[in-house]
C-alpha cells in the first residue's frame, strides 16, 4: 500500500486541506510507532469481542461506547408516510427508523419488523446477509466457515453467533491494529470498478473502512458445494459496482440483469429498492474530489495530552465542530450550521415533490390494473416508475447526500421527478382509455393510512416480534454468554427502544 500518494489538488483551499492532512498523516506515523510496542489483540483470527480492545487501547473504547448515547429512534414512516405507498409488498413498508450510533446496530436490526420473528433457525423472511453490517462477528464467522456457508440460510441460524455491534474487529486487523478490510464484497467490487486494492491509499483506507457498510448492495444468488458434498445456494452481498458507481451505471447493471428487488404490491412495478450508498454519493462532491475523507469529519483527532488519536464516536460532525469542519475552513459555527441546514431545506423540498409524486403514481397505477388495462399499456408507465423511484432512492437512502454531495441529490430528485410525471401523464391516458376519468389516489398522508392501504398487518407482526423477544432471542444471548463470545456487562444499561409497542 503506499501511504503517501496524495494527490495534488487544484484550488488554495485544497493544498490547505491537503498540508493538514499530509501533518495529521505523520502525526499519525509517530502514534504507530508507539503502537508497535502494544500487545497484539489477537495472534490468529478475528477478535470480536470489543471489550476485549478496551484495555490495550482505552481512548478508542471510550469514544467507541460513546456511540451508546444515540438513544432516540426517529420513526421515518410517521415522518414520511409516503414511505409506506412507495415500498408496499416490501420489509421497509414495515418499519424504517433513520440510522443511529454503531452501538445499536445489532439492536435495531433484531428489533426491526423486517427481520420478523423466527422460531428457530430455519424461520423467518430473512437471509444471513442481513447481519453482514453490523458486527465484527460477521468477518469472524466467515473465517470460521467460509464466505458461502456464511451467506447460506436463514437469518435465524446465526442469531446466537452475531452478537457484539459494529466494533474494532470490523476496521482493525485484530494482530497488527493497522486499518484493514474485513467484508471480502468490497474489495471484490474495487476491482470489478477497475481499481487495484494494491494501490489503495492510507488516505482512501479511512473512508473505504467505512464503504464497507455505507454502500449500494444486494444479494446474489450464488451456486457452491458444501463441505458435505451438498449442492447449497448462498445470498452473497454483491456491490453493483461493475458499469461504475453512479445511478445511472448501476441502474443499467441491474437492468441487464432483468433483476428486481421485489414486485410493487400496488402497481405490480418490478422494483428496485436502494440500499445506502453513501459512499458512491459521496465520492462525486467536491470534499471526496479534494481528497477529504470520511474519518477527516466524522472521526476527528483529539489531543489529550501528549498523545493524539481519531475519536471513534462516529456521529454528526457538526456536534464538533471545531474538531471537524474547523480544522480545515475558516467559517464560524454558525455559517456552518446554517450552510448545512440550506442544503438540507433544498433537498427537503425536492424529495416531497418526488414521494408524492411517485406514491400517486404506484396509486394510479394501481387503479389502472382494477379497471381492465393490459401488459402493453402497463409496460411503459412501470418502467418509469422502477427507474424514477431508484434514482430517487438512490439520493436518499444514502444518508447525508444532501451534505456530502448536494449538486448530485438536487439532480438525481429532479430526473426522479421528471420521470415520475411522465409515468402519470401516462396514466391519465391509460385510466381514459379505460373509461376512468379524474381519478384521485386516495389519501396516504399518515403511516396509519398509508400501512393500511400498502397491506401491512401491524398489529399482527408487533405481536409475533414480541413473542420472538421472549423467547428465541433470550435462547441467543444465553449460548452466545456461556460459550463465551458476547460479554454481558458491555449491554449493561442500554436501552431496548424501537418504533412500535404492544
Ligand atoms: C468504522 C471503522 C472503525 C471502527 C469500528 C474502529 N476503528 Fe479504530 N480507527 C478507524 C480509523 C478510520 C482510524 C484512523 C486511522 C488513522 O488515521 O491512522 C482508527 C484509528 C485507530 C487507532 C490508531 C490511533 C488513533 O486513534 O488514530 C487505534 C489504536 C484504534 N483505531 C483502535 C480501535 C479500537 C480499540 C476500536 C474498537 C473499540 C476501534 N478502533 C474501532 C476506524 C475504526
Ligand atoms: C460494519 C458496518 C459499518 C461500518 C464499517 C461503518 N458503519 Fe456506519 N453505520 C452502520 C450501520 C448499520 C448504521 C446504523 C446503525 C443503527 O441505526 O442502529 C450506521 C450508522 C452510522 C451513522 C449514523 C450515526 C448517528 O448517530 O446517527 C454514521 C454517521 C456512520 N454510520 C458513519 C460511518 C463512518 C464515517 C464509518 C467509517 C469510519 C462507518 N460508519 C463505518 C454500519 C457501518
Ligand atoms: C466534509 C465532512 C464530511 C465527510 C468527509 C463525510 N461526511 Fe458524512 N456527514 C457530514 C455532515 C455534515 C453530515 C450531516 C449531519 C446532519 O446534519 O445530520 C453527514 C451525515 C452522514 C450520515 C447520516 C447521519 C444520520 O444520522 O443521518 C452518514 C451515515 C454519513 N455522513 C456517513 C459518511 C461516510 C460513510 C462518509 C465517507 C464515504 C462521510 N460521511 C464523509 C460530514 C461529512
Ligand atoms: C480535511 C479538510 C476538510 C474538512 C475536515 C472539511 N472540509 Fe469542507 N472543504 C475542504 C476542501 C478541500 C474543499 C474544496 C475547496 C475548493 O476546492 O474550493 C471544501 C469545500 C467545502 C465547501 C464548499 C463546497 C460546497 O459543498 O458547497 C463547503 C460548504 C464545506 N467545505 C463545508 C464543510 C463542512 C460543513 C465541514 C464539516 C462538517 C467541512 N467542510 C469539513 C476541506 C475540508
Amino acid at each position: 500500500m503506499n501511504r503517501y500518494k496524495i494527490l495534488l489538488g487544484g484550488s488554495l483551499a485544497a493544498l490547505l486541506a491537503m498540508g493538514f492532512m499530509a501533518n495529521s498523516i505523520s502525526g499519525k506515523q509517530a502514534e504507530k510507532e508507539a503502537l508497535n510496542t502494544t500487545p497484539v489483540v489477537k495472534a490468529d483470527g478475528i477478535e470480536s469481542r470489543n471489550d476485549r480492545w478496551a484495555g490495550h487501547f482505552p481512548r478508542q473504547y471510550d469514544s467507541w461506547k460513546k456511540t451508546k448515547k444515540s438513544e432516540t429512534i426517529v420513526d421515518m414512516l410517521e415522518q414520511k408516510p409516503q414511505l409506506a405507498i412507495l415500498w408496499a409488498g416490501y420489509g421497509f413498508a414495515k418499519d424504517y427508523n433513520a440510522p443511529r450510533g454503531h452501538f445499536y446496530a445489532l439492536q435495531d436490526n433484531i428489533n426491526t419488523l423486517r427481520t420478523g420473528a423466527p422460531t428457530g433457525p430455519d424461520t423467518g423472511p430473512m437471509p444471513t446477509a442481513c447481519w453482514t453490517c453490523k458486527s465484527p462477528d460477521v468477518p469472524r464467522v466467515m473465517a470460521e466457515e467460509g464466505e458461502n456457508e456464511f451467506f447460506t440460510g436463514k437469518w435465524a441460524r446465526l442469531g446466537d453467533q452475531i452478537v457484539n455491534p459494529i466494533g474494532c474487529g470490523d476496521c482493525h486487523d485484530s494482530k497488527t491494529t493497522e486499518l484493514t478490510i474485513t467484508r471480502p464484497h468490497l474489495l471484490r467490487a474495487l476491482e470489478a470498478s477497475g481499481t487495484n486494492p494494491d494501490d489503495i491509499t492510507y488516505q482512501e483506507m479511512r473512508s473505504l473502512v467505512c464503504a464497507q457498510c455505507h454502500v449500494e448492495y444486494y444479494f446474489k444468488a450464488t451456486a457452491y458445494t458444501d463441505g458435505a458434498g451438498k449442492e447449497q445456494v448462498a445470498k452473497v452481498v454483491t456491490l453493483p459496482w461493475a458499469k461504475g458507481l453512479s445511478a445511472e451505471a448501476m441502474e443499467e447493471y441491474y437492468d441487464s440483469y432483468d433483476f428486481k428487488d421485489w414486485t410493487h404490491k400496488i402497481s405490480k412495478t418490478p422494483m428496485l429498492k436502494a440500499q445506502h450508498p453513501g459512499y458512491e454519493l459521496f465520492k462525486t462532491g467536491i470534499h471526496a474530489r479534494r481528497g477529504v475523507a470520511c474519518a477527516d469529519c466524522h472521526m476527528p483527532y483529539r489531543q489529550e495530552g501528549a498523545v493524539k488519536y481519531s475519536d471513534h464516536n462516529v456521529g454528526n460532525p457538526l456536534d464538533n465542530i471545531s474538531n471537524t469542519c474547523l480544522t480545515c475552513h475558516r467559517e464560524s459555527e454558525e455559517e456552518f450550521k446554517s450552510l448545512v441546514k440550506g442544503k438540507l431545506e433544498r433537498k427537503e423540498q425536492l424529495m416531497e415533490i418526488a414521494m408524492d409524486n411517485l406514491g400517486r403514481a404506484h396509486l394510479e397505477a394501481g387503479k389502472a390494473w382494477e379497471v381492465g388495462a393490459n401488459e402493453a399499456e402497463m409496460a411503459p408507465v412501470l418502467q418509469l416508475i422502477r427507474s424514477a423511484q431508484w434514482l430517487w432512492d438512490y439520493s436518499i437512502a444514502s444518508h447525508g447526500s444532501f451534505y456530502h454531495a448536494p449538486e448530485e441529490t438536487l439532480r438525481l430528485l429532479s430526473v426522479a421527478n421528471d420521470k415520475a410525471q411522465q409515468a402519470r401523464l401516462k396514466l391519465v391516458g391509460v385510466l381514459a382509455a379505460h373509461g376512468t376519468l379524474n381519478y384521485q389516489a386516495p389519501d396516504f398522508s399518515t403511516k396509519q393510512k398509508a400501512q393500511q392501504l400498502a397491506g401491512v398487518p401491524l398489529a399482527k407482526l408487533v405481536d409475533a416480534k414480541m413473542t420472538f423477544k421472549d423467547t428465541l432471542l433470550k435462547e441467543w444471548d444465553q449460548n452466545a454468554v456461556q460459550a463465551g463470545r458476547l460479554n454481558p456487562e458491555t449491554r449493561k444499561g442500554m436501552s431496548d427502544i424501537s418504533s412500535y409497542t404492544r
